[in-house]
């Protein structure tokens, strides 16, 4: 199969964007039952029309999805909304009114429309409504509510440019529209209102203390810190990870983690190992003498804006692995606002590999 590649502006609104050829040609795939990888806020999706079961099986053909994972499924109204959920939950209007777009995907009843290789067989389902103007656009003219993981190859990072989505799937899909590269640069929170408390089933671009300001009550699914078996069956599986072996180093002290990393660095670099470190703006001068060493140093975003390294984490992961590097270092950072979601997925990216300061 011939993937064909459409550039557009992220800048222009929905509603001139929804003239484009580039977001016609788009629409009469998915309505045809083809794939359509699109950029959202988060990352970048790979679309099928959530209704038609034939076209939601070659999603996961495409990625080698496991058949037991979910898709999260993405509309362009609140009509949708109601239209797809069978019940809908006290909280969601005004979860959607704050939210929506944007975000935040709600796990609630399925109504019989969405069909099971959605869901995996779950009797519920995730939506959203993304914020990004493009998505809006192409699920406007589709008119179909469109099933969309991550588009990468299951396991990868996920793409936050149009690039990186034809590294992992050329060849595999129909379509490809690039718009540059995705804002938030991390998935969306995975919020179950199907609880009597509301659970964050995958922490994401809308933080705990936001949803907080709507709930009176959220909690974490004990799945995520390793308790329990995790409740989204995404969260199972190592993820997000680079070919690389990737080492995450914790410590409150962040003078005394980058010590650590740095010292780890040159053992790895003397072990004869390629070795990149992650750091952020604040740490790198501590390593700069290693770049003379021959370790390669690059920088992940600010401390002081963790929104900043959750934009650019993936996109780093993937670069390491281009410059094929052995070994990634990364360092922890606070579990507070995004930093929650950023931790979720070194975590999942070091498969248990993790160091203390
Ligand atoms: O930001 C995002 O959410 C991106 C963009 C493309 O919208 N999509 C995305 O999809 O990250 P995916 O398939 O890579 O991750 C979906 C996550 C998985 O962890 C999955 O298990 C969980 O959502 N999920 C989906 N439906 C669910 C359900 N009904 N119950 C529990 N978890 C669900
Ligand atoms: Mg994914």
């Amino acid at each position: 199969m011939k993937t064909a590649v459409y550039h557009l502006d992220p800048g222009k609104p929905a509603a001139e964007l929804v003239q484009e050829k580039a977001i016609q040609e788009a629409a009469a795939i998915l309505q045809r039952g083809g794939l359509v990888a699109f950029p959202t806020e988060t990352v970048y999706g790979l679309g099928a029309d959530a209704t038609n079961p034939r076209a939601v099986a070659g999603i996961f053909l495409a990625k080698g999805r496991p058949a037991d994972n979910p898709l999260i499924v993405h509309i362009a109204t609140w009509e949708d909304f109601l239209a797809l959920a069978a019940e809908v939950p006290p909280q969601a209007a005004d979860l959607a009114e704050l939210f929506w777009p944007g975000p935040l995907t709600m796990v609630v009843r399925r109504s019989p429309k969405i069909p099971d290789a959605v869901t995996a067989g779950l009797e519920t389902v995730g939506i959203r409504m993304p914020a990004h103007p493009v998505a809006l656009a192409m699920l406007r003219v589709a008119g179909v509510p469109v099933a969309a993981p991550s588009a990468n190859r299951s396991g990868s990072p996920s793409p936050t440019r149009g690039e990186d989505v034809l590294v992992d799937l050329d060849g595999r899909i129909d379509l490809l529209l690039d718009a540059g590269p995705t804002g938030v640069g991390l998935e969306s929170t995975v919020l179950d209102l199907t609880t009597p408390v509301p659970t964050i089933l995958r922490p994401g671009g809308v933080t705990r203390e936001e949803l907080g300001r709507v709930l009176p009550q959220v909690q974490l699914d004990p799945g995520l810190t390793g308790q329990e078996k995790p409740r989204s069956p995404g969260m199972k599986y190592r993820h997000y990870a680079p070919r690389a072996e990737l080492l995450l180093v914790e410590g409150d002290n962040v003078e005394a983690l980058a010590r650590r990393v740095k010292e780890l660095a040159r053992q790895k670099k003397q072990a004869g190992l390629r070795v990149g470190i992650m750091a952020t703006a604040e740490t790198l001068p501590l390593y700069q003498e290693l770049e003379e060493e021959g370790i390669l140093l690059r920088v992940v975003g600010e401390r002081k804006d963790l929104r900043t390294v959750a934009a650019r984490l993936f996109a780093l992961l993937r670069e390491m692995d281009r410059l094929q590097c052995h070994t990634i270092l990364a360092e922890a950072v606070p579990e507070k606002g995004i930093g929650l979601a950023i931790m979720n997925r070194l975590r999942k990216a070091a498969g248990g590999k993790v160091v203390h300061a």
